[in-house]
């Protein structure tokens, strides 16, 4: 089963895909998270995506659809949590499927207004050493682990890739819709109670 986690920043894409990755055996693929590897790492690409994402704009698709060829899997059950971003992503994923034998059965658009992205966001930490998620109100680190904020987490630069989403990502809500696998999930919930809403989706995800 292929899954696309659609929505703006902050909506909780990667906490509910990381949980379904742990319990239900999905690849978990973030482009977010591999770039951000690329440039800790220092790599060509981490060099080069570096700069948009500090700015809070899009890497460009070229350098993502390739980064997508490398790392596709094999095989499995796979969530795409934060890719595609922009239609010519979505549709050089539906080629790439395509060429496998394969399509997209659902994506699921983690719906949250402003306000709900913008506490989130300015709340989320990372512990730097296992790369786990949390949020100093909602799902605070456990005593001792120490966390660290996200560069792209500063006020100025939530409120640019709030916009980039509505012009460049966005326009994928109705690319999906009209090939009847949106699935529109209320992200305003409790993390427990939007992991049920999937489930009542997927199944056993199998
Ligand atoms: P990326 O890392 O993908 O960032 P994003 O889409 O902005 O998403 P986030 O990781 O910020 O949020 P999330 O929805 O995963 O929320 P989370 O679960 O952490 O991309 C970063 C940058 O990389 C982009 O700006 C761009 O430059 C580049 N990039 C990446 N992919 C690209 C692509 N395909 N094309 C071009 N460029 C690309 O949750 C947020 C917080 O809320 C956490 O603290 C969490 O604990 C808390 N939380 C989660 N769920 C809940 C809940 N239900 N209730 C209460 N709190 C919750």
């Amino acid at each position: 089963m292929i899954l696309v986690f659609l929505g703006p920043p902050g909506a909780g894409k990667g906490t509910q895909a990381k949980k379904l990755a742990e319990e239900k055996g999905f690849v978990h693929i973030s482009t977010g998270d591999l770039l951000r590897e690329a440039v800790q790492k220092g790599t060509p690409l981490g060099r080069k995506a570096k700069e948009y994402m500090d700015r809070g704009e899009l890497v460009p698709d070229e350098l993502i659809i390739a980064l997508i060829e490398e790392v596709f899997p094999q095989h499995g059950k796979v969530i795409f949590d934060g890719f595609p971003r922009t239609v010519a992503q979505a549709k050089a994923l539906d080629e790439m499927l395509q060429k496998r034998g394969l399509k997209v059965e659902y994506v699921f658009l983690f719906d949250v207004p402003d306000e709900v992205v913008i506490e989130r966001l300015s709340g989320r930490r990372i512990d730097p050493k296992t790369g786990k998620v949390y949020h100093i109100k909602y799902n605070p680190p456990p005593p001792g682990v120490e966390v660290i904020q996200r560069e792209d987490d500063k006020p100025e630069v939530i409120k640019k890739r709030l916009e980039v989403y509505r012009k460049q990502t966005a326009p994928l809500i109705e690319y999906y819709e009209r090939k009847n696998i949106l699935k529109k999930l209320d992200a305003t919930k409790p993390i427990d109670e939007v992991y049920k809403e999937i489930l009542e989706v997927i199944g056993n995800g199998n």
